[in-house]
This record gives structure tokens, C-alpha cells and sequence, in this order.
């Protein structure tokens, strides 16, 4: 193969690689700038080779090659395409004038074109399909010609509705993603869980639709903004501003920030304000998109095999900075599990000094080839979580040096394991000092057995004077009053105080005494469902793992995790002096069933449910003094809704006094009366 074959096919292959993670495993292997400017080298090498064009070369693919889901697969009505990208005014007064000599070439018009200014939203596209005013499928971009079925998570999302405010047949495509908010709350779920943490919302977006469990998507609150129909002059419309209020008019969500410009000068002063202003939304934008707004011009224009010639997007600059690896150091977390960390030459990144990231695994060292000694890129992830995003390699001078992965434990010195089809090292001494710690300070912690004045500090004295050993321990420390009042800063008052708040943790809801047990997998969300599933301690340790399995909401690894945690003799042990001790392990007060929570209300189910048949929900109903209706009337109280709901939630609907309502939300009732 000559030389420049050898770099075509290389280039294929590399990019070809950062698309399977992109798509298939929602992980960015390198930033978009330098993505872009692959393909774009690989482009300019093909144009004079066509020989070595591949047939799925990946500049001729938009978005994923579709392997492996196991959503159905849709082919689009029309294509959906991707936006060409720039990076400057340059760049956007180019486009200006390339759109604006080959309409007037060939149109020879004397009104000069109108631009659209919008938000590029960082999430994920779809096209949402409503037949007669009702949303009958949702398909993902896929490969732009044929996506996937997504329909059942897409009606999750409550921004997407159910129905039109008018009964037309209508495609719209527009951006999934994650509110900041939610992404914020959901990752500090997953870190407490130690779950792996969504690198960004538009990786959490797009693995929320992209995954089995519609409950889950539900959870995640997605949200969904459009910005494009399907043939809009069917529908009488001339321009792209009118395409925006139209979809806005029929009920759907649109982002509101569609400005009407002529100039490059206003587009580049109005780019230049969002780049300040967009932090204040709560969505993730990474760019503007500017469309030209006379419809009547877009076929004139045409498509390149990738994206329509009268549009563009404008990416706003990376918030990466480069600085120098020193070292890494490995630590130890709660339940053993050996996390990397880059230690750094102090750098200011989105607003914040830095000097340490998470690189999450010794996988990610090797698929990243990072050195120590190597100027790498930091950026923040979803502007909270520093991460190394790649070593510039350019910079390297010889003198790096290799990172290799610990044999033992940085803290006990036992040896480390790695779990088969696990990436993670993890130290197996429970008596690890550093397991322990962290133990003790997740069964303390606000959201567990919330005890106060118990901070990092203070476990740490109290592990090396022998205090504690284990979380038990923290029970027996009132018998060492004087020993805690030797201590340095910890007077009469703060004994009094830590020892106050001990004893009254024995009070603790079953479910927070479950979530400070640590059991892997098992964060707030799950100790709540353990504790309401289970009633109490006894029942669940001996609850076989088919039956953990078949509880709503837990998988096959959480149920397995529950199941090995109190098949461990030593978590037996603990959980039994914890009892012994006086903490609470069985549902309280809130676990009594107050029978007439649903007294003088009325009751009707529609569409397809998940959890009930009908006769069950009416039996539900009517346990709790509830009365069942078999029509929507004024008299109704409740319609709840299942999936594919037809002629009753559009009656329902239109009488204002009817709550709509989920199954879940139905549950939530249930739940909220009685935990009153
Ligand atoms: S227009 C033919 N408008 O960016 C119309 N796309 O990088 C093409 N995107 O595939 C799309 N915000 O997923 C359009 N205001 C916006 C957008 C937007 C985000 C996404 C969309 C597109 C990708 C291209």
C-alpha cells in the first residue's frame, strides 16, 4: 500500500473507532475540534483518491453504523442530516456569501436573505411523528437514513406531548437532553451509588433513551426542544421564523431563541452574546446554528451527503486548558474499588483551580495513552468534574514516563484483584484502613445515618486512637467519654454533641439505616424500595435472588448484589450488633396503611398499564376508599393513564378539573398518604 493509502485507511479507522464509542457506548474519545478536523483531513485525502473511498468510509456516514441495538429500526421519511460546522466569523461570513452568490446566480433576486439565529442544543436528535394530532412513533438519527424506534421512552417525556393542539399529521425533529439541573442531581446520585458518573448530559441523554427500561427514562426527566418539520410548505409556511411559532402554536416545546438577522456583523455581535449568556439556560449548548429563514431557497440550495447547504453551526470555543501531568495516585474507596487520580500542575479551568482529576480506571490511561510527565487537556465535565481529556502528544519530549497499574494496594499493601469483565482494580481486604474509612464516612453522612460533627477529620482520629473499627464501633463511643474529650478541639460540648446525635440516629428510617449499610449498587432511590419491598432487615436478608429480581426497578445487578451482601458472613455480623444496639430495621410509623386515603374520590383507568391489569387497579382503588368511574364526566377526579391512551385522556382533557395522572404517580399517592 503507497503512503497515502496507509493514512486514508488509518484515518478511517481511527475515526471510525471514535464514532462506535461515540454512539454505541456514549463515550467522547477526543474533543469535537479535533473530530472535526479529522474528517475533514480525511476528507480532502479521499477527494483526490477516490479509490480508496471506501464504501463506509465515515465521510460518508452520518451518526452511527447502527450495530448492535435492539430497538427496532425506522427509515426516515426524509434523511436526517448534520450540520457543517465553523469556528469563526471567517468561517460564517464564507458561508454568507457562498449561499447568498449561488441563490442571486440563480435566482437572480433583488431581496437580500434573511438568517435565522437559534441555540445549538448539546443533546441528541429525533423525529417525533404524529399522525391525525397523536404521537405515533419517535425515531432516533441513527445513520440519518434509517434510526431507531424509540417511541415507548419518548412518551416519557413530558415536554414531548402525547397529542397535538391540533389534529394534523406532522413529523418535527428536534434535541433530547438533559436539563443541567437533572444532570447535576443525577450524577451526584451515581457518585454516591459509585456508579460511573455521565461524562456529560448529552452522554446521559443519549444513554437515557437509548436504554431498555422506560421507568428509568421517566426518572431521568428528559426534556425535548424543536426546531425543524417535515415539508413546511405543506402547511403554508414561508419561512423558518414562521416554522418555530408554528411548532410552538401545535404544542411543542421550542427553545424560544430564534433571532432574525441579515448581516455577518449582527451575527457575529449576537454569537458573541449567547457565548456569555448561555450559562444562564438549563440546557447544554455547545454552538448557534444559523439557518437561512426563506424556505423557498432550501431546495435551491440543496444538500451536501451530510448537511443541508442553508445551514451552519458555529462551535463556541472548548473551555479545555492545558496543564502538566506530575503524578498519579491511586485511592481507595468504601467498597475497595482503586481509582486513579491525576495530580496536576495547579490551573484554572471554567472559573475553579485545579489540581486533581479523575481518570476513573486504568483503561481509560491506556485507551487515553496518558503519561506522567505529559501537558494534557482538562476540561470540566458538565462544568463540575474535572477530567483529563487527552495528552497532547506533540509536546512530548522523551522524558514521560510510563503509568503503571499498582499491584497492591497503595494502603494495606494486600494485592489487588480485577473482577472478571471489570475493569476496576479492587482491594479485597476488608480491614483495608482506607475501606473502612470510607464506610464509616458514607454511614454517617447526611443523606445515611446523618450524625453530626462526624466529618473526615474526626474518623480519622478515631481510627487511629482505635475508637472504632467499623461502623458498629460508632455505638459503643459513649463508653469513651474521656478518651473523645482528650482529643485536640473536641471539648466536653462537641462529646456531648457527637454523642447526642449517635444515640438519636438509632431513630433513623429503616430505609436511610439500608442506605448507610453501603450494600454495593443500593444509593437512595433503592434503599427506599428495598425498605417499603422488604418491611423489614430479616425478610430481605433472606429474600432468595429471583425475588429480589422481580421487585419493580431492581435489575438483575442490583438484585445480585443485595443477595451476595448478606450472603457475607461479616455484613451478618455487622447488621446483627447494629441490632443489638438499638437501630431501627424495620418500617416505622410510615409503613402503617391508612385505609380511607382516597374517600369521596373517583377513580378511571385508561390505555395500556405496566402494573396492573384493570380489575387489579380497581381493587387498588377500592382498598383505599376509592370509587371507580367507567366514563370521563365532570364527576371524575383522576384519570390515569397508561400507554396508548385514546379518546378518554382527549375528553379528559378538555374538563380542567380532572387530574391527569401516571401509574407511578398513582403509586406516589399511595406512598405520600401513607408515609403522612
Ligand atoms: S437543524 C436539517 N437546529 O446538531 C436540519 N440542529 O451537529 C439539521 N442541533 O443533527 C438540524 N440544535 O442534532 C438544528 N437548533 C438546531 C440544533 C440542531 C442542535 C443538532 C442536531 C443536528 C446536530 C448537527
Amino acid at each position: 500500500m503507497n503512503k497515502k493509502a496507509e493514512k486514508i485507511r488509518e484515518l478511517q479507522e481511527k475515526i471510525k473507532k471514535y464514532n462506535e464509542y461515540y454512539y454505541s457506548k456514549n463515550e467522547s474519545l477526543v474533543s469535537d475540534v479535533e473530530y472535526d478536523k479529522l474528517l475533514k483531513d480525511l476528507e480532502l485525502l479521499e477527494a483526490g483518491n477516490e479509490q480508496y473511498k471506501i464504501f463506509d468510509s465515515p465521510t460518508l456516514q452520518v451518526g452511527s453504523s447502527l450495530s448492535n441495538t435492539k430497538f427496532k429500526k425506522i427509515q426516515h421519511k426524509k434523511p436526517m442530516l448534520s450540520l457543517s460546522n465553523s469556528y469563526n466569523v471567517t468561517d460564517i461570513d464564507n458561508f454568507i456569501k457562498r449561499t447568498e452568490k449561488s441563490i442571486y446566480k440563480e435566482m437572480n433576486i433583488e431581496n437580500k436573505l434573511s438568517y435565522i439565529l437559534e441555540v445549538k442544543l448539546d443533546g441528541l436528535s429525533i423525529s417525533v411523528i404524529y399522525k391525525k394530532g397523536k404521537l405515533v412513533q419517535a425515531v432516533t438519527r441513527g445513520d440519518g437514513k434509517i434510526g431507531e424506534d424509540v417511541t415507548e421512552n419518548v412518551m416519557q417525556i413530558k415536554s414531548i406531548p402525547h397529542f397535538l393542539d391540533e389534529d394534523i399529521d406532522l413529523e418535527a425533529r428536534g434535541e433530547v437532553v438533559l436539563p443541567l439541573s437533572k444532570f447535576i442531581k443525577i450524577n451526584k446520585e451515581r457518585l454516591e451509588n459509585g456508579e460511573e458518573v455521565f461524562a456529560n448530559p448529552r452522554n446521559a441523554a443519549s444513554g437515557t433513551l437509548r436504554q431498555l427500561d422506560a421507568k428509568v427514562v421517566k426518572k431521568r426527566e428528559l426534556d425535548c426542544y424543536f426546531y425543524f418539520i417535515v415539508e413546511p410548505l405543506e402547511y403554508g409556511l414561508t419561512t423558518h421564523k414562521e416554522v418555530l411559532e408554528f411548532i410552538k402554536n401545535k404544542g411543542l416545546k421550542t427553545t424560544d431563541i430564534g433571532e432574525k438577522i441579515s448581516t455577518v456583523e449582527e451575527l457575529d455581535e449576537r454569537i458573541k452574546y449567547w457565548e456569555k449568556e448561555k450559562n444562564k439556560l438549563d440546557y447544554e449548548t455547545d454552538g448557534m446554528v444559523i439557518k437561512v429563514n426563506e424556505i423557498q431557497y432550501w431546495n435551491t440550495l440543496g444538500n451536501t451527503t451530510k448537511s443541508p447547504r442553508w445551514a451552519i453551526a458555529y462551535k463556541f470555543p472548548a473551555k479545555q486548558v492545558s496543564t502538566k501531568l506530575l503524578d498519579i495516585t491511586w485511592q481507595v474507596g468504601r467498597t475497595g474499588k482503586v481509582t486513579p487520580v491525576a495530580e496536576l500542575e495547579e490551573v484554572e479551568v471554567s472559573g475553579s483551580r485545579v489540581k486533581r482529576a479523575s481518570l476513573h480506571n486504568f483503561d481509560e490511561i491506556l485507551r487515553k495513552d496518558i503519561k506522567i510527565g505529559d501537558r494534557v487537556f482538562i476540561e470540566k465535565a458538565a462544568e463540575i468534574i474535572p477530567q483529563v481529556v487527552k495528552p497532547i502528544k506533540e509536546m512530548r519530549t522523551g522524558e514521560e514516563k510510563e503509568i503503571i497499574a499498582p499491584e497492591e494496594c497503595p494502603v494495606c499493601h494486600s494485592k489487588l484483584e480485577k473482577e472478571e469483565g471489570f475493569v476496576d482494580l479492587k482491594c479485597t481486604n476488608k480491614n483495608c484502613s482506607a475501606q473502612v474509612q470510607g464506610k464509616i464516612e458514607y454511614f454517617v453522612s447526611r443523606d445515611g445515618m446523618n450524625i453530626m460533627g462526624f466529618g473526615q477529620k474526626i474518623v480519622e482520629k478515631f481510627l487511629e486512637l482505635g475508637l472504632i473499627k467499623d461502623i458498629t464501633d460508632i455505638y459503643n463511643l459513649k463508653n469513651y467519654r474521656e478518651k473523645l474529650e482528650q482529643i485536640e478541639k473536641m471539648g466536653e460540648k462537641s462529646v456531648d454533641n457527637i454523642i447526642n446525635s449517635i444515640e438519636e440516629s438509632k431513630k433513623r428510617d429503616y430505609s436511610k439505616v439500608l442506605y448507610s449499610l453501603g450494600i454495593p449498587e443500593v444509593g437512595k432511590f433503592l434503599a427506599n424500595l428495598l425498605a417499603e419491598k422488604s418491611k423489614n432487615i430479616d425478610k430481605l436478608i433472606n429474600m432468595e435472588k429471583e425475588e429480589l429480581i422481580e421487585i419493580d426497578g431492581i435489575g438483575e445487578k442490583v438484585g445480585n448484589s443485595v443477595y451476595n451482601f448478606f450472603r457475607n458472613e461479616d455484613n451478618i455480623l455487622v447488621v446483627n450488633k447494629l441490632k443489638d444496639y438499638g437501630i431501627n430495621f424495620s418500617l416505622g410509623k410510615e409503613s402503617k396503611i391508612e385505609k380511607n386515603i382516597f374517600e369521596n374520590k373517583t377513580f378511571l383507568a385508561t390505555g395500556k398499564l405496566e402494573h396492573f391489569t384493570r380489575n387489579e387497579i380497581k381493587e387498588e382503588i377500592e382498598k383505599f376508599g376509592g370509587k371507580n368511574l367507567s366514563g370521563v364526566s365532570k364527576k371524575l377526579d383522576f384519570l390515569i393513564v397508561g400507554n396508548d391512551a385514546g379518546s378518554k385522556l382527549k375528553k379528559a382533557r378538555e374538563i380542567p378539573t380532572i387530574k391527569i395522572i401516571s401509574e407511578e404517580e398513582f403509586f406516589q399517592m399511595v406512598k405520600n398518604k401513607n408515609e403522612n
